[in-house]
């Protein structure tokens, strides 16, 4: 017999986690009906912190500081919140069994947890270097970052190795956030990748040849082309330093490795069905189980705009498609229908002095415009994707708030292009006009 039982049981302790609670909160949950079982050992938290201003030596973010849902201007959810509202927040717990048929969750612990619905917000976990076999790959000092944890071993390594020489590889989200961040902490930086240019799933040549002055210009070294094979160590098993698959060896006191993150589904696997990678659901969040939903890094959805089933590991959408899932299982309960979730991919990131925002699809052909010379001050530019004649996806580094709504407005509304050489002479101006 489970031990503990519950309506409604969220599973997962991050960002989808903590919104969901706070929408059955407003739907009215009564005490005692749900739970949220975290292997995180502190409440639900905005993720994109621990990468920024987590690792900044001055203003530095600390919970209960960043807890949800203050990353979109919401009421911070202490813990206090969650015993105000009679919701069990059951933390320090890893669920290592999922038994869908039985609705039944195992802890590491042996504990069990009975539930009626479902919510699946594991989110996703990093992937490892010594998943590829890299040699010495667990290294002390060679750190991931996924969770506060993780977040906390870092800023140690840093006081502890001041003023020392890191090696970030991968130039992903994480390789340009955590290259920034070790800079400002007057670190000597070196980015390694393997491809042509940074950030390649989003950026264009034209826009990743402005982060990458704008980077060498703060002094970090970018190897680009090349990854890395091997870890040399000191007599303590310290990471000292990092073999490149083109024969170079890089000194290093800190390795930061951001090589990609991968859903968390393991628990699930032949019990729901899945598709290019994550857990399918509809456009409510809802799996092939009437009682199990899934949400934020793991939901592989509808993306209702692009009629294509998508998986999007963003913030944005995890709050999102959390509040989506939680009113859709009330309003199923009432007999009421909601809308169909209808998403427009947003994604950001914030580095140094620099903030840029990105809407829509980046399909098709493209267009770069303003002033991406990294060594000019506005660093006011921007770019346009065009696909069938429509401008579907738009970029912008250092847009004032009205600018940036501009150009989701452009991604929502998808207005024709005649020309790309207009479009590019146009430039803001074109979004400003939607
Ligand atoms: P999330 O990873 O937030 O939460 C999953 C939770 O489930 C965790 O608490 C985990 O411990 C728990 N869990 C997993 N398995 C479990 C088990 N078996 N038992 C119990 N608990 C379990 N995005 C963006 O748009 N802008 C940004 O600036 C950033 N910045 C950023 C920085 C860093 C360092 C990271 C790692 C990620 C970002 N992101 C981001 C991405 C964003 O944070 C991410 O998409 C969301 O956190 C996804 O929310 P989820 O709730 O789906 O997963
Ligand atoms: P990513 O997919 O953004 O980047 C992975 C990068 O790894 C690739 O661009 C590539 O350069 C590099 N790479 C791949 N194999 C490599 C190898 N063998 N050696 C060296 N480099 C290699 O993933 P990430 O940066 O690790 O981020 C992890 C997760 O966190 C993602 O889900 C991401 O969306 C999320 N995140 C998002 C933000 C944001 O939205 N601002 C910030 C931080 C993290």
């Amino acid at each position: 017999m489970p031990e503990k039982s519950f309506k409604y049981v969220i599973l997962g302790g991050g960002v989808a986690a903590g919104y969901a609670a706070r929408e059955f909160a407003k739907q009215g949950v009564k005490p005692g009906e749900l739970a949220l079982i975290s292997k995180e050992a502190v409440a639900p938290y905005e993720r994109p912190a621990l990468s920024k201003a987590y690792l900044f030596p001055e203003g530095t973010a600390r919970l209960p500081g960043f807890h949800v849902c203050v990353g979109s201007g919401g009421e911070r959810l202490l813990p206090e919140w969650y015993t105000e509202k009679g919701i069990s927040l059951i933390l320090s717990t890893e669920i290592v069994k999922a038994d869908l048929p039985s609705k039944t969750l195992t802890s590491a612990a042996g504990e069990s947890f009975a539930y009626e619905i479902l919510i699946i917000a594991t989110g996703s976990t990093v992937i490892r270097l010594s998943d590829f076999g890299v040699q010495g790959a667990d290294a002390k000092n060679i750190f991931y970052l996924r969770e506060i944890d993780d977040a906390d071993k870092l800023v140690e390594a840093i006081k502890a190795k001041k003023n020392g020489k890191a090696v970030v590889v991968g130039g992903g989200y994480i390789g340009l956030e955590l290259s920034a961040a070790l800079k400002v902490n007057n670190y000597d930086v070196s980015m390694v990748y393997p491809e042509p240019w940074c950030m390649p799933r989003l950026f264009t040549a034209g826009i990743a040849a402005f982060y990458e002055g704008y980077y060498a210009n703060k002094g970090i070294k970018i190897i680009k082309g090349t990854v890395a094979v091997g870890f040399g160590t000191n007599e303590k098993g310290e990471v000292k330093d990092v073999k490149l698959k083109d024969g170079r060896v890089l000194e290093a006191d800190i390795v930061v490795v951001g090589v990609g993150g991968k859903p968390l589904t393991t628990l699930f696997k032949g019990q729901v069905e899945e598709e290019k990678g994550g857990i399918k659901t509809d456009a409510f969040f809802k799996t092939n189980l009437p009682d199990v939903y899934a949400v934020g890094d793991v939901a592989t959805f509808p993306m209702k705009l692009y009629n294509e089933m998508r998986r999007v590991e963003h913030v944005d959408h995890a709050r999102k498609s959390a509040e989506q899932a939680v009113k859709a299982i009330f309003a199923s309960e009432q007999g009421k229908a909601i809308d169909e979730y209808d998403y427009l991919p947003y994604f950001y990131s914030r580095a140094f002095d620099l903030s840029w925002q990105f809407y829509g699809d980046n399909v098709g052909e493209t267009v770069l415009f303003g002033d991406n010379d990294p060594s000019s001050s506005s660093h006011k530019f921007g770019s346009y994707w065009i696909k069938d004649g429509k401008v579907v996806g738009a970029f912008l580094e250092s847009g004032t708030p009205d600018e940036n709504k501009a150009i989701a407005k452009v991604a929502r509304a998808q207005p024709p292009a005649n020309s790309l050489d207009e479009l590019a002479k146009e430039g803001l101006s074109f979004a400003s006009k939607i």
